[in-house]
């Protein structure tokens, strides 16, 4: 890679100190809170942080009480946005336990994060034991019924200095939200709006890593499908304008008549692990998966043939949705009159059922914390 980072202190991952929070929110606030906590608002009383600097390597990780950071002006993330961020969840199943799903893929995408923005990649094990650390502390904060703990492991880079450059100081922290639906309407349809003036990323851009400097771009056309009356905006490719790529926030998948499934290849959008999971658990029940390139016009006149069955957005916060109407500046079209189709609620029932422990877990996906 080129950028010297120190990579040798796995073994910080069982250094963790805990810190509880000396005021911890009270039971009653809390289940205030968790009954209806919406997307991303609420959060819980501690936070797991793990600092680096060069020469020290990855050091001073612990669990302690949420709080703010304290950052210099000249900090370099706040001029060069070199910051990436993960999102996985962690589920209560009806026992009581509690279920992470596939973390091991958020610290290997983490990880091929960080080398992409030139940031010290942290060991795996380090970011799993961060995530599991928080959960533990923060177990009361797991919402039950089909809400989940959000967790959003992140790293910015904090060396003060204002050349252009990799930064030699970051901090990695991981916090947590009791999360419900991500969109309003829960798993009910949703719409999505073209976006033609804006593209997303390029191949050899940073569309296949998980930087916030990627979310920065997307808001103006999200912003866009918002005043349009869409949830989400989709993305077509940054060269020939026409091949849809995924959404803001999600991954996209077709389906057609045959039954089969498609997605678009990988090469500029990020490598979700719903999708990846999904790929996993379609091909098993025997249901061709393709991925190929599609253009919007394709999308549009197999929509109005009924060649396109469904259409559905998935990832870690939205799992899997229906997408039920497409609109854009050359005219709105429906897929399947706008209803959830059953191939995509299939997939979804048999993906949560594995995430919540109600279906056996075949592929090794399921880290269990408690
Ligand atoms: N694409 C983008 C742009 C995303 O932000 C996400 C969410 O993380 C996904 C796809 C889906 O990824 P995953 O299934 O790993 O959550
Ligand atoms: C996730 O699904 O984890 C994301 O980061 C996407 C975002 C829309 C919350």
């Amino acid at each position: 890679m080129g950028v010297p980072f120190d990579t040798t202190d796995g073994a910080i991952g069982s250094k963790f100190d805990i810190r509880p929070a000396a005021s911890p929110t009270p039971q009653a606030e809390r289940a205030e809170k968790l009954a209806n906590p919406g997307f991303g608002r609420i959060f819980t009383d501690h936070m797991a942080v793990v600092r680096y600097s060069q020469g020290k390597g990855w050091h001073d990780a612990h669990v302690a009480a949420r709080t703010n950071f304290s950052l210099d002006p000249a900090a370099a993330v706040l001029h060069y946005a070199q910051e990436i961020f993960e999102g996985l969840k962690a589920y209560k199943r009806d026992d009581g336990g509690v279920n992470l799903f596939r973390p091991d893929a958020n610290a290997r995408r983490f990880r091929n994060s960080a080398e992409r923005m030139a940031m010290a990649p942290l060991p795996e094990p380090v970011f799993i034991e961060a995530v599991e650390q928080l959960v533990k502390i923060d177990r009361a904060w797991i919402p039950g019924g089909e809400g989940s703990l959000y967790l959003r492991p992140f790293m910015i880079a904090n060396e003060v200095f204002l050349g252009v450059k990799p930064s030699a100081d970051y901090i990695f922290a991981v916090i947590a939200s009791p999360v419900g639906s991500y969109f309003k309407g829960g798993p009910a349809p949703v719409s999505i709006w073209v976006s033609e003036t804006y593209t997303r990323a390029a191949v050899g851009g940073t569309g296949e890593v998980k930087c916030g400097g990627n979310y920065a771009a997307s808001l103006r056309a999200q912003a866009e499908a918002i005043d349009r009356g869409c949830d989400q905006v989709v993305f077509l490719d940054a060269v020939e304008r026409r091949y849809v790529e995924e959404l803001g926030g999600m991954n996209i998948f077709f389906v057609f008549d045959d039954g089969s499934l498609m997605t678009p290849p990988l090469g500029a959008i990020l490598p979700g692990i719903t999708r990846d999971s999904i790929m996993a658990l379609a091909r098993e029940a025997g249901t061709p998966v393709r991925e190929a390139h599609y253009t919007i016009d394709q999308w549009r006149t197999d929509a109005a043939s009924g060649k396109l069955k469904e259409a559905f957005a998935c990832g870690t916060a939205a799992v899997i949705s229906p997408i039920g109407k497409v609109c854009s500046a050359h005219g709105d079209f429906s897929i399947s009159g706008g209803a959830a189709g059953p191939v995509a609620m299939g997939l979804r029932k048999k993906l949560v059922d594995i995430q919540y422990g109600r279906a056996t877990d075949t592929h090794g996906w399921i880290k269990q914390v408690f």
